[in-house]
């Protein structure tokens, strides 16, 4: 397939995959992406999961046509993209790789050997000439390891953006690029924003017409909104005014408070409204609609002097990738002491710019007329 004239996508698409990375649900697979550039000298850009080394070789032969294979590209050492390097380097005994020092010492680890007689090291601002083509290497440290290095062709003013700009979902899947792409990227990058914000600032001097990621399509139209995207996400900016109520709840009381919630909330004109049981629900969903969102209620059961285990779970998948600059507000539901509101405060006490609502709800057990009152209040001061 043809990226440009020169720039050939040799990558493949993983539809056996059920978890990608060992949690995240990928109901429509998991593309593998890579490229090849045919110049005087020829290159490929980094290879693809060893699942699929076969495929993702023959397909190279094919684009290749008979030229020699000058380079391999390593950006990101995360083994759905360098799974294959061992294999590759014994099948073209000729080529040489090209990554930073920190990918080196990982294929050092990964598979006991640096490749230390076929290597060029590269760093910030390094080039590799090609003939048409030059590569200049970028750095990208925590974009998503330490090893990352990305790639600008001014040649084609292509972006190899390694993890940046992916997502979930295999090529051939139809599927918008927002919801998975958003998923991606909090659920693997949402924790390194500043990372992502410095790499960004580079990006932005460059010239360019097509990113080319590791996961997902090639994006060659309106870069600006895919950049603003990840400007926004990467700077813990909510996206969209609108309120996530995230609830656990054992027997459905905590349910039946949460939806009422809704439903007071659309009720009140609430741009948006969107409701998960995390018991039941894509745990990544929930947190990638956390921080799309301005505003979040959490609802959770008093749970062995603590909250019910999913709230737990999910709460630290919001602070563990920073989350902030939104309003958060809390339904508590106990049976004799209840005390999830302050087990959840305390989670979050080390979360930067949330402002939390002065109307929370307590449930004893089930909901009353005083806690159905809450709820109104609560929805007025969100709505
Ligand atoms: Fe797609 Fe960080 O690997």
């Amino acid at each position: 397939m043809y990226i440009t004239n020169d720039i050939r996508y040799i990558g493949v698409n993983d539809h056996k995959v059920d978890l990608f990375e060992g949690q995240y649900a990928v109901p429509n697979g998991m593309a593998y992406n890579s490229y090849l550039i045919l110049d005087e000298k020829t290159a490929v850009m980094d290879t693809v999961d060893k699942n699929f080394t076969e495929e993702w070789i023959a397909n190279i032969r094919r684009e290749l046509d008979g030229k020699k294979l000058d380079y391999l590209v390593v950006q990101h050492m995360e083994p759905d993209h360098a799974g294959s390097i061992a294999a590759f380097l014994q099948e073209f005994e000729n080529t040489t790789v090209v990554s930073s020092q920190k990918a080196f010492n990982m294929m050092k680890a990964f598979f006991g050997t640096e490749y230390a007689e076929r290597r060029v090291v590269v760093g910030e601002g390094s080039t590799l000439e090609l003939g048409k083509h030059t590569l200049t290497f970028v750095t990208a440290p925590m974009v998503h390891w330490p090893e990352v290095i990305v790639t600008y062709d001014s040649c084609d003013k292509v972006l190899f953006s390694a993890d940046g700009f992916g997502k979930f979902g295999a090529l051939d899947a139809e599927e918008e690029w927002e919801d998975e792409a958003r998923r991606y990227y909090i659920g693997i990058v949402g924790k390194y924003g500043p990372q992502v914000q410095a790499l960004l600032k580079k990006a932005a001097g460059l010239d360019i017409a097509a990113i080319c990621p590791l996961h997902g399509p090639v994006l060659t139209e309106n870069l600006g909104y895919y950049l603003n995207l990840y400007d926004t996400w990467s700077s813990y900016r909510p996206e969209e005014e609108g309120v996530v109520i995230a609830y656990t709840s054992v027997y459905g009381h905590t349910r039946e408070a949460a939806l009422l919630l809704a439903e007071k909330l659309q009720e009140k004109g609430c741009p948006a409204v969107k409701v998960y049981d995390l018991a039941r629900s894509d745990m990544a969903a929930a947190v990638a609609d956390a921080f799309r969102y301005s505003k979040l209620v959490l609802a959770t059961t008093t749970y062995n002097a603590d909250i019910f285990p999913f709230m737990k779970e999910f709460i630290h998948h919001l602070t563990e990738r920073s989350y902030q600059k939104r309003t958060v507000g809390m339904i508590e539901n106990g049976s004799w002491a209840p005390m999830a509101v302050k087990v959840m405060n305390k989670m979050l006490e080390g979360s930067k710019e949330l402002t939390f609502t002065q109307n929370n709800v307590k449930i004893l057990s089930a909901l009353n007329d005083e806690s159905r009152a809450q709820i109104e209040a609560l929805a007025s001061e969100l709505a």
